[in-house]
Order: structure tokens, then C-alpha cells, then sequence
């Protein structure tokens, strides 16, 4: 599969190649693309380039002087195992990001690009380990290549579908973010959904004494941010699934 971004680059690049007259100054490069004449992306690539190549050294060709690592497209292999179906082997570009994966190759659009940095978290997806153990991974800052092999759930892999993709049945999680009403917006609930995913499960291997639910629950939410100010209202939720479902919580004393 080839990534239309990419394409465009390699092909503006041999526009540009082609375009560039050797000898060309950079003065009169700009001249042109001021000018007017056909003010296309193209031709302002192409007095770019020119530039570039007025500026190189004696000898080198105009070919070389405008390579960049964007015109060097480089494509991966990417197999992985996604809410319990396997996709792939898909070619995919080795630097693409796994929220543009999940977005523009699978069309899976519940993982929310918040900050894009690696801080709000609202772009988490749940890899579940071999071990049986789960994690989430923030997809804005990790490449899709990273997830080969594994098996990741997103937001859409929670509830209970039929056969044509209606949901049947909420989580509990999910149930109880919407009795306490825990999000407005709702931009960031697909993280929030996950984050009290792995809690849930985790506590399920491991329960938590009761007179640690509270902080439990504050370390396994506290990377989320809500720019709705939910946070109390995501906290309470959880904590009553915690404190509802049978195995979570065990007694200080055991
Ligand atoms: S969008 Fe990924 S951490 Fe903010
Ligand atoms: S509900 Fe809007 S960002 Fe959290």
C-alpha cells in the first residue's frame, strides 16, 4: 500500500529534478515564483529547490542537492491482531504513527488525537501482553511498526456487538461513565474508557485493599486529562465499579 503523502513528496521531488535548470540563482528563482507566473505549490517547490541547488557545491547535481529523508520512502510490514480480528501483513510507512494507522488504514476513528505529545492520553489504546497482562500505549507518539505482532483493543473493541456492529451491551466501566454522567464533550473518554480497562483487570489478578481503592484509582486515572474537568466524576464511576464487582477489593487484614 502506498501512503498518498509520501507519494505526492516523490513525485513533487522528481517535478522538482526536472524542473530545476542547473545554474539557475536563487535570485532568479524567487524572481519567478514572485512573479506570478503560475503560482503553483510546484513552482515555489521548484524555486526552492533551485535555491538549493545554487547553493551546493561545484559538481553536485541538482538531484542530489535536494534529497531529503522525506523523498527516502521506506514501507514496513505491519501484522497485528486488533479487538480479536488479525489485519495484515499491510505495508505501512515506517514512520507512521499507530493513531493515523488506526485512523486512515482501518478506518477505526474512537482513538482520539488530543495533544498529539504524549501528554493527554486521550489516544491510548490497550496492548494485552502474552502473559495476560495488559498496558495502555499512547499512539500519538508511537509508530505503528512498534505494535507488529502484538494484540491491541481500542475503544471500539469494548462493548458487545451483534453480527451487523450494534452495540448489544456497554462495559460496566463504560455503563457507569454514563449513569455518573463523567463526560461532557467526550473527547477524551475513549482513554479514560481504556485506562479503567486496565485497572479493572488488573485488580482482577490482583485485588487492591479497600483502604487502598481511592489512591488506586487516582495512579491508574491520573494521566488522563479531561479539558472538561470530569475528573471527579470519572473517579467516582470507577470507583463504584471497583467497590461492586466481586474480587476487586480485599480486606486490609488479608
Ligand atoms: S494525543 Fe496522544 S497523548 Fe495526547
Ligand atoms: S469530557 Fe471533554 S475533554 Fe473530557
Amino acid at each position: 500500500m502506498t501512503a498518498p503523502n509520501q507519494t505526492n513528496a516523490n513525485v513533487a521531488s522528481g517535478a522538482v529534478s526536472a524542473a530545476a535548470p542547473s545554474g539557475a540563482s536563487a535570485s532568479s528563482a524567487y524572481a519567478a515564483s514572485a512573479s506570478g507566473s503560475s503560482a503553483t505549490q510546484a513552482s515555489g517547490v521548484a524555486a526552492a529547490s533551485a535555491a538549493v541547488a545554487a547553493r551546493a557545491p561545484a559538481g553536485a547535481s541538482a538531484a542530489s542537492a535536494v534529497e531529503r529523508p522525506l523523498t527516502q520512502f521506506r514501507s514496513m510490514p505491519l501484522s497485528i491482531k486488533v479487538n480479536g480480528e488479525i489485519v495484515g501483513p499491510t505495508d505501512v510507512p515506517a514512520g507512521l504513527m499507530m493513531i493515523d494507522y488506526l485512523h486512515e488504514y482501518l478506518h477505526l476513528t474512537g482513538s482520539r488525537l488530543g495533544c498529539g505529545q504524549g501528554v493527554c492520553h486521550a489516544c491510548v489504546v490497550i496492548v494485552d501482553k502474552p502473559d495476560g497482562t495488559s498496558e495502555e500505549v499512547r499512539t500519538c507518539i508511537t509508530g505503528a511498526n512498534f505494535f507488529h505482532g502484538k494484540s491491541i483493543r481500542t475503544i471500539e473493541g469494548h462493548a458487545k456487538r451483534n453480527e451487523a456492529g450494534e452495540v448489544l451491551e456497554l462495559t460496566p466501566i463504560q455503563q457507569k461513565f454514563l449513569e455518573h454522567f463523567s463526560f461532557q464533550c467526550g473527547y477524551c473518554t475513549p482513554g479514560f474508557v481504556n485506562a479503567a480497562t486496565v485497572l479493572i483487570e488488573r485488580l482482577k489478578r490482583q485485588p487492591v485493599a479497600k483502604d487502598k481503592v481511592e489512591e488506586t484509582i487516582t495512579e491508574a486515572l491520573n494521566d488522563h486529562i479531561c479539558r472538561c474537568t470530569g475528573y471527579v466524576r470519572y473517579y467516582e464511576a470507577v470507583k463504584e465499579v471497583v467497590l461492586t464487582t466481586p474480587g476487586l477489593v480485599k480486606d486490609a487484614a488479608q
